[in-house]
């Protein structure tokens, strides 16, 4: 489905793969400019192309959320000016027993997951802000349904998703008198890539038993979702959204 979403400005991040790439395509294919921000330039670079060729607005940024986003901030403004929506989608999700002391893993998951999101929200307040003061404005923060439930080997993984909803509690009692508003969606099983990059083949092996049990989401169920909440009336605040496979409980 489409939305109205035209004269909005739009940056995604983790646009490379899986959900963000979908929301991408479903905010430019409802009128929205899209910034598509990831690390991959080649998957950015086609994505961005599949965008242009169906008639809407995409550019390709190649940057790293955990770093300095000054120069990606620059080449967006340039080629867009303003932004007033910010999808914070880039995360990663490692498992292994807590027993396994894998520091690296846990430090990756906080960098890209809770303070990724909150050096991309630094990097565009003031666009929000004054957004927010003349317009519509949305922040957008994809948790997980993981954030409320207990998932033995996924434990520093669901505490950075606990972490980003109560950010958006907190983040929306800030950024809604300013007119932006805050959105966390949580979503539960969605096919995508976030699972490859675990190591543990053990964990995999469940992941995969439990894909099987819980037929998942796809990438654009959850993208329809966030075109939806962001082509609302500006007074309209979706500001938790629980989106799950409906055998999932
Ligand atoms: N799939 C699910 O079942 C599920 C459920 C609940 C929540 N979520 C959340 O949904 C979001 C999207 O995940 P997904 O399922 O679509 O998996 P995915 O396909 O692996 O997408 C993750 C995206 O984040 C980007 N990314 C990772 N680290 C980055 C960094 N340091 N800087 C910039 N971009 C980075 C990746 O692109 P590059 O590698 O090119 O940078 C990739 O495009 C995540 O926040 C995830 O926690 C997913």
């Amino acid at each position: 489905m489409t939305y109205d979403l035209n004269d909005r400005t739009a940056v995604v991040t983790g646009a490379a793969s899986g959900i963000g790439a979908e929301i991408a395509l479903v905010l430019a294919r409802s009128g929205a400019k899209v910034a598509l921000l990831a690390r991959r330039a080649d998957r950015l670079a086609e994505l961005a192309e599949k965008i242009v060729a169906e008639g809407g607005q995409a550019l390709a940024v190649s940057a790293d959320v955990t770093g300095d986003l000054t120069e990606a901030v620059e080449i967006i403004h340039t080629a867009f000016g303003r932004v007033d929506l910010v999808v914070n989608n880039a995360g990663v999700m490692l498992a292994n027993p807590i027993t396994e002391g894998r520091d690296d893993e846990w430090h990756r998951m906080i960098d890209t997951n809770v303070k990724g999101l909150l050096n991309v929200t630094k990097a565009f307040t003031e666009d929000l802000v004054e957004a927010g003061a003349n317009g519509t404005a949305d922040l957008v923060n994809i948790s997980s349904v993981g954030a409320h439930l207990a998932f033995p080997n996924y434990g520093v993984y669901t505490a950075t998703k606990a972490a980003v909803t109560h950010l958006s509690t907190n983040l929306r009692t800030e950024f809604g008198p300013l007119g932006v508003r805050v959105t966390n969606v949580e979503p539960g099983l969605v096919a995508t890539e976030l699972g490859d990059h675990m190591d543990n083949p053990d964990v995999d092996a469940h992941l995969e038993a439990w894909r099987e049990q819980v037929p998942p989401l796809s990438p654009a169920d959850i993208g329809d979702v966030i075109g939806f909440a962001t082509s609302r009336p500006k007074q309209v605040n979706l500001r938790q959204l629980i989106v799950l496979p409906t055998v999932q409980v």
